[in-house]
């Protein structure tokens, strides 16, 4: 599998999405040091500068129905929570469906995009962002947002191992996740590591927000929430969580 390296570009997510469509083949990585235009979810802009972090698109073609395509990135973020755990011995757990938390703070994000008509998928990318070597970050986040380096007491990394422990975890649960099209199989390893387990969550996006107690994920990646008086599943949707 290539895995294509730039010292500078746009944003890895739209460099994986042009390759897709030049014909380069499922499982092409795209890796930068600096992105001038980062992208985060919900239109926002993901802070990219050199050195400090991982920038880097997975591209694949699955064969699989479009409905399932965004338990990939529940996929992923259990992929960057291992590796982070394995690599730099810090307890990285996921903040649903797709955050990487250390300690409270976010040290990841993953945006994932899908290109798709009908039933066929022509390709999904799957961006995702470390901070691994930040010091500090813009103070609208700062309450936030951490790198692995601030929570390892100023420990650094080497970025390459990060990426290769990474894709290495990402292979085996894909390779999961294809034979049944969804989750059944992760479940169990997605729900040990998912910070607003048991914990009171706020959900706040789709419709009305309402509280209640994040018990765990379906096999369709759907945050399970219980409220007093019934059980909710969340499919999409900023969740907080508050202790
Ligand atoms: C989020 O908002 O939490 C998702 C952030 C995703 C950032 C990564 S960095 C590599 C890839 N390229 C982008 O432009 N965005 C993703």
């Amino acid at each position: 599998k290539e895995v294509l390296y730039f010292d500078t570009i746009d944003s890895t997510n739209i460099k994986a999405q042009e390759l897709a469509e030049k014909g380069y083949p499922s499982g092409t990585l795209v890796v930068a040091d600096k992105q001038e235009s980062g992208k985060g979810r919900r239109g926002r802009s993901w802070v990219s500068p050199s050195g400090t972090g991982i920038f880097m698109t997975l591209m694949i073609k699955p064969d699989i129905n479009p409905n399932n395509a965004s338990m990939l990135t529940l996929v992923a973020a259990l992929a960057v929570a291992k590796a982070i755990t394995s690599v730099t011995g810090e307890e990285a757990l996921i903040k649903w469906p797709n955050d990487i938390v250390v300690n409270g703070k976010k040290v990841c994000g993953i945006l994932t995009e899908m290109n798709a008509q009908f039933d066929y998928i022509n390709h999904i990318v799957v961006g995702i962002g470390i901070n691994v070597h930040n010091e500090s970050f813009p103070e609208e986040i700062s309450q936030m947002a951490s790198s692995l380096m601030i929570e390892a007491g100023g420990k650094r990394f080497h970025r390459a191992q990060i990426i290769a422990e990474t894709m290495s975890y990402f292979e085996q649960y894909y390779d999961t996740f294809l034979k049944t099209q969804d989750l059944s199989a992760l479940v169990r390893e997605y729900d040990e590591l998912l910070v607003n387990r048991n914990k009171s969550v706020r959900v706040l996006d789709p419709k009305e927000p309402f509280d209640g107690k994040a018990m765990g994920i379906t096999p369709k990646g759907e945050l399970i929430v219980d409220t007093w008086e019934s059980r909710k599943l969340v499919s999409s949707g900023e969740v907080s969580v508050r202790g």
